[in-house]
C-alpha cells in the first residue's frame, strides 16, 4: 500500500520569518521519519526560503517532507497579473499543488473547468495535484453529497483519468473547514469509499497510488479515529497544522495506527 500523506495547508497565515521559525522546530521532530509522506504548503512568498531550509536539512539527515503550493495558474507564462505558474513552482522544488480548495471555489469563484485546466497543467509539469472536493452544508442536507463530489471529480479530472497514479484527492466537506466540526469517521468513510470506487472506475483500476485525504477540522484528538477508516489515506490539515507541535502530534497519531 502507498504511504499515508499528511499535508499542511497554511492558507494565508505565515510570513517568511514565521515559516522559518516553524521549520526550526518541526524539522528536527520529523528527521528520519520516512514511513509517512509529509507535505507543507506555506504562502507563495515563503516557498523559496522554505525550499532552501529544507535542502539544508536534507544535507544533515533524512527527511520525507515535501513542499506544496496552495494554488497555481495553468499557463507557463504570460500577461496574467498576480498569478503563479507551474514552472515558478518546480524551480523551487515544489512537488505538490493543492487545486480546487473550497476557499478558491467559494471565495474566488473557481469553477470545475478552470480547476481541470490546472490539474492537467500540474501533471504535465510533474507537480502532484491534490484535487479538493466537498459539499456545502446545504447540499448535504439536501442529500446531494455524493452527486456533488462525483461531479467535481469527473469534471476536475476530465482527460487525465489515465494519470490517476499522479493525483491525490482531498475530501473536504465545506461545513467542516475551519468550523471545529469534523466529519465523523463514518461520514468521511462513506464518501471516501464512494470516491475510491469512482476513481477506480474512471482510471480502469489504475488508482492504487492515489491517496484520498480527509480535510476539515482535523486535529490531534480526532486524527486517530479518522485514520482507522479503511479508505482514509491521510489528511489535509488547516488550523491544527499552524502549530508545529500539534502538526507533529497528528503525524504521530497516524504512525501509531
Ligand atoms: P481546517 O483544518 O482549519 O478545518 O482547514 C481544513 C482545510 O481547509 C485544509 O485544506
Amino acid at each position: 500500500m502507498m504511504s499515508y500523506l499528511i499535508a499542511a495547508n497554511w492558507k494565508m497565515y505565515k510570513t517568511v520569518g514565521e515559516t522559518l521559525e516553524y521549520l526550526e522546530v518541526f524539522l528536527p521532530a520529523v528527521k528520519d521519519l520516512m514511513k509517512i509522506d509529509i507535505m507543507i504548503a506555506p504562502s507563495f512568498t515563503a516557498l523559496s526560503s522554505a525550499s532552501i531550509k529544507l535542502d539544508a536539512a536534507k544535507k544533515e539527515g533524512e527527511y520525507n517532507v515535501k513542499l506544496g503550493a496552495q494554488n497555481m495558474y495553468y499557463m507557463d507564462k504570460g500577461a496574467f497579473t498576480g498569478e503563479i505558474s507551474p514552472i515558478m513552482l518546480t524551480e523551487l522544488e515544489v512537488e505538490y499543488v493543492i487545486l480546487g480548495h473550497s476557499e478558491r471555489r467559494h471565495i474566488f469563484g473557481e469553477k470545475d473547468d478552470l480547476i481541470n485546466k490546472k490539474v492537467i497543467s500540474a501533471i504535465e509539469h510533474g507537480l502532484r495535484p491534490i484535487l479538493c472536493v466537498g459539499e456545502t452544508l446545504e447540499e448535504r442536507e439536501q442529500g446531494k453529497t455524493l452527486s456533488v463530489v462525483e461531479k467535481q471529480i469527473r469534471n476536475g479530472l476530465a482527460g487525465v483519468e489515465k494519470d490517476m497514479a499522479f493525483i491525490d484527492i482531498a475530501y473536504e466537506p465545506v461545513w467542516a473547514i475551519g468550523t471545529g466540526v469534523n466529519a465523523t469517521p463514518e461520514q468521511a468513510q462513506e464518501v471516501h469509499m464512494f470516491i475510491r470506487s469512482l476513481i477506480n472506475e474512471m482510471s480502469k483500476g489504475n488508482d492504487e497510488k492515489t491517496r484520498i485525504l480527509y480535510g476539515g477540522s482535523v486535529n490531534e484528538n480526532n486524527a486517530r479515529d479518522l485514520i482507522k477508516e479503511p479508505n482514509i489515506d491521510g489528511f489535509l490539515v488547516g488550523s491544527a497544522s499552524l502549530d508545529p507541535n500539534r502538526f507533529y502530534k497528528i503525524i504521530t497519531e497516524v504512525m501509531e495506527v
